[in-house]
């Protein structure tokens, strides 16, 4: 039996995806779990960058379902005095039960330390996706709407990780559109683009990208955008924010979609990626999203903490 990550979207089945999707939706329809199905796992909290909510969602969401959190700060651990990245995970893999890691960096730690096969790994962001971020806008979705077969989702912004993890998440699904609408060099990295067309097309749905805010499709039922510097990362050319200032979401975007809903992963910057009168407006649902992180966490840990179950009754 084999411990249970979420590394990827691509980790997860179609029904897991499902089921972590929707008991996220149950977990925020009930303000919290009934039991304590964490109880007597511990979880590790270890952020090499920045985070106010994801930390946040996955340490509180920890302790509502009854687990054991412990924190690393990266300069405490000995990684800051040499050890090697390899040997600290083979250290919290005969402790941990559940690792939650940001690295910002290349996925290639987390998978070496999965391999190890001791504990679960969570991605709460690399450089390519943040998964949990997906899950947490497909919960979202899922509460507002019902359903996300059939959806008509705008992207705005950059193809960074938030970008890959709807992607990969939104063409699980059927007869949906999302559209991309990024700055010219700033797109969906071409292995993610791969990925997420072939399942578009296996399940009837479509993923356009266009590098121009102009004749971007109408009637969309969602505007999602993101901060134009993605957390841990710069931009080598100086001259960058002249590629991202024509893709501000304004109001005039609600011209052609005048039903849609403004989602945006957080953190903000008013004025830059979107106009303080949109993500403040009416048609924002950025905060109860923000929220939906600790709702889908929670779903994500529980899912982990079953295959814990599952691997010491084995
Ligand atoms: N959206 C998101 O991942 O927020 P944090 O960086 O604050 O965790």
């Amino acid at each position: 039996m084999t411990a249970r990550h979420v590394i990827s979207l691509s980790d997860l089945s179609d029904e897991d995806l499902h089921s972590v999707m929707v008991r996220g939706a149950r977990f925020a329809g009930r303000s919290g779990a009934d039991g304590a199905p964490l109880a007597g796992t511990v979880t590790g909290i270890l952020f090499r960058r920045t985070s106010t909510r994801t930390r946040t969602a996955f340490s509180a969401g920890a302790q509502r379902l009854g687990g054991g959190i412990v924190t690393f700060r990266p300069e405490e651990l000995q990684l800051a005095t040499g050890e090697t990245a390899e040997d600290t995970g083979a250290v919290f893999a005969r402790m941990l039960d559940i690792m939650v890691a940001r690295t910002a960096d290349d996925q290639a730690e987390m998978r070496a330390w999965a391999a190890l096969g001791g504990m679960s790994v969570v991605n709460a962001m690399s450089a390519q996706e943040h998964p949990t971020q997906g899950l947490t806008d497909l919960t979202t979705l899922h509460r507002r709407f019902g359903r996300i077969e059939g959806l008509r989702v705008l992207y705005v912004g950059e193809g960074n990780n938030t970008a890959a993890a709807l992607a990969l998440g939104l063409t699980r699904f059927r007869d949906v559109h999302l559209h991309l609408a990024t700055p010219p060099g700033y797109g969906l990295s071409a292995e993610i683009g791969t990925r997420a067309a072939k399942q578009a097309a296996a399940n009837g749905s479509t993923l356009t990208e266009s590098q121009s805010l102009e004749d971007v499709p109408e009637r969309m039922d969602v505007v999602y955008t993101t901060r134009w510097q993605t957390t841990g990362t710069s931009k080598a050319d100086p001259d960058w924010r002249r590629l991202f200032e024509p893709f501000q979401v304004t109001g005039d975007l609600w011209r052609a979609s005048p039903d849609a809903l403004f989602m945006h992963d957080l953190p903000a910057h008013r004025g830059d990626e979107v106009t303080a009168e949109v993500l403040d407006g009416p048609r924002s649902i950025a905060f109860e999203q923000a929220e939906n992180k600790m709702w889908s966490a929670m779903a994500v840990l529980e899912w982990c903490a079953n295959g814990v179950v599952e691997r010491r009754g084995a």
